[in-house]
C-alpha cells in the first residue's frame, strides 16, 4: 500500500473490522478525558461501552463519528481513517447521540426525510426505507404525529429509525434506553436486534443497565476515568470475576444449627440469614453447593420451598473493575457533584 492511500479508502488494514480504535486520546485542555484506549468490533458485532458516569463514553463516541477532533492515536470507521476521510466515514455511519436531537414540533416523518435529504437519498429510496424503518420500529401509524405528542420510548424508537434512513452499517448509539420505562427498553433492544439482522449491522452502544448489556451484547468493554480497563465477553467476563456464585434457598422451616449446616456445605463463603427461613448463600461452586444443599435437606426432612442458582452478575464484574456500583441515580449524582479532575480519582 502506497503512503497516499494509507487511510483513504475502505482497506487500511482493517478488513473484517467495522470500527477499530488504536491508542486514541480527548485532551479537552489539560484534562485527558480519554486516555489511549484501542479496540476493534467485528462486522456484525453488538458491542457495549459500559463505564461510570464521566468514564468517557461519549467522548469516545463522538471521536469515532467525527463530532469532535481527535488529540491523538487513530480511529477507522468501515476502514476509513475518521480524521483523513470524515466524509467516507460519516456515510457508513448512524449515529444516536446522548441528547434527543429530533426537532419535536415537526412530525417523525419530516424529521426521518430532512436526515435523508442532508445524505442525498434519492427519493424513491427515501420513501421506500422511510417505510420499511417505521414498520420495523412500529412506528408506522404515528408518522405523521409531531414529535412533541410522542411518549419517550416513541421518541427514542422515531430516532433509531432516523438514524438509519441512509442505509448506514455501522450504528452508533448512546444510552439509547436511559429514562425508559422497563417495557419500553425491551421493545427498543428488540427493534435493534429486528434491524440489525434486517440491516447486516454492526452496532456499538453505550448502555448503563448491565442486565441488558449482559443478554444483548456479544462483548462488552468497561471503561473507567478514561481507561479500558476491561474487555471480553459477558460470559468472560462474569468469569473473570474471582468466583461468587449465589444460592438463594427458602426453606418450609429451618431447625435449630440450619445456619451452621449451611455453612458447611461444598464451596460455601458465607451465609446470610434473609428472615422468612431465606438463606442467601456465596459460593465458589454453585452446582456442588446446590447439590450438596438438597442432599442435606433431603437427610434431614427440612422441605425447600424455593431455590435459586445465580451466576456472577455483570454488576459484580463492573464493581471487581472499577470499585464503583453502577446504580443509575446514585452515580448520575457523582458525576454532577464532583466530576473527575486531572489527576483526581473520584
Ligand atoms: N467539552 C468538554 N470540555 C471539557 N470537559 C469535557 C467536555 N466534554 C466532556 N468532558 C469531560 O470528559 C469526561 C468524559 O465525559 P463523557 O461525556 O465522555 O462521559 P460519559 O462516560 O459519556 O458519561 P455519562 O455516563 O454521564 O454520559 C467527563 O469528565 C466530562 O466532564
Ligand atoms: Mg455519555
Amino acid at each position: 500500500m502506497s503512503l497516499m492511500s494509507r487511510g483513504k479508502g475502505p482497506h487500511s488494514g482493517h478488513e473484517g473490522q467495522a470500527i477499530a480504535v488504536e491508542n486514541i486520546v480527548k485532551k479537552y485542555g489539560d484534562f485527558e478525558a480519554v486516555k489511549g484506549v484501542t479496540f476493534d468490533v467485528k462486522e456484525g458485532e453488538i458491542f457495549g461501552l459500559l463505564g461510570p458516569n464521566g468514564a468517557g463514553k461519549s467522548t469516545l463516541i463522538r471521536m469515532m463519528t467525527t463530532l469532535i477532533p481527535i488529540t491523538s492515536g487513530k480511529a477507522f470507521i468501515a476502514g476509513y481513517d475518521v480524521s483523513e476521510n470524515a466524509d467516507a466515514a460519516r456515510r457508513t455511519m448512524g449515529v444516536i447521540p446522548q441528547a434527543m436531537t429530533s426537532d419535536i414540533d415537526l412530525t417523525i416523518e419530516e424529521n426521518m426525510s430532512i436526515y435523508a435529504k442532508l445524505y442525498g437519498v434519492p427519493k424513491a429510496e427515501r420513501e421506500r426505507n422511510i417505510n420499511e424503518l417505521l414498520e420495523a420500529v412500529d412506528l408506522t401509524k404515528w408518522r405523521d404525529a409531531q414529535v412533541k405528542t410522542l411518549s419517550g420510548g416513541m421518541r427514542r424508537r422515531a430516532e433509531i429509525a432516523r438514524g438509519l434512513v441512509h442505509n448506514p452499517r455501522i450504528f452508533f448509539l448512546d444510552e439509547p434506553t436511559t429514562g425508559l420505562d422497563p417495557v419500553s427498553r425491551v421493545a427498543v433492544w428488540e427493534m435493534l436486534n429486528t434491524l440489525k439482522s434486517r440491516r447486516q449491522l454492526t452496532i456499538l452502544i453505550t448502555t448503563h443497565y448491565m442486565d441488558e448489556a449482559d443478554r444483548l451484547c456479544d462483548r462488552i468493554a468497561i471503561v473507567d476515568h478514561g481507561n479500558l480497563v476491561a474487555l471480553d465477553t459477558p460470559m468472560a467476563l462474569k468469569m473473570s470475576v474471582p468466583g461468587n456464585n449465589v444460592v438463594e434457598a427458602q426453606f418450609v422451616h429451618a431447625p435449630e444449627g440450619w445456619v451452621e449446616k449451611l455453612k458447611a456445605l461444598p464451596g460455601v463463603e458465607s451465609v446470610q440469614d434473609q428472615g422468612g427461613h431465606m438463606f442467601r448463600l456465596l459460593t465458589s461452586t454453585g452446582s456442588q453447593t446446590t447439590t450438596g444443599l438438597v442432599e442435606l435437606a433431603v437427610q434431614d426432612g427440612v422441605e425447600i420451598k424455593t431455590l435459586m442458582v445465580q451466576n456472577t452478575s455483570l454488576d459484580d464484574v463492573f464493581v471487581h473493575y472499577t470499585g464503583r456500583q453502577l446504580r443509575d441515580e446514585q452515580v448520575k449524582a457523582l458525576g454532577y457533584v464532583m466530576p473527575p479532575r486531572p489527576g483526581m480519582q473520584p
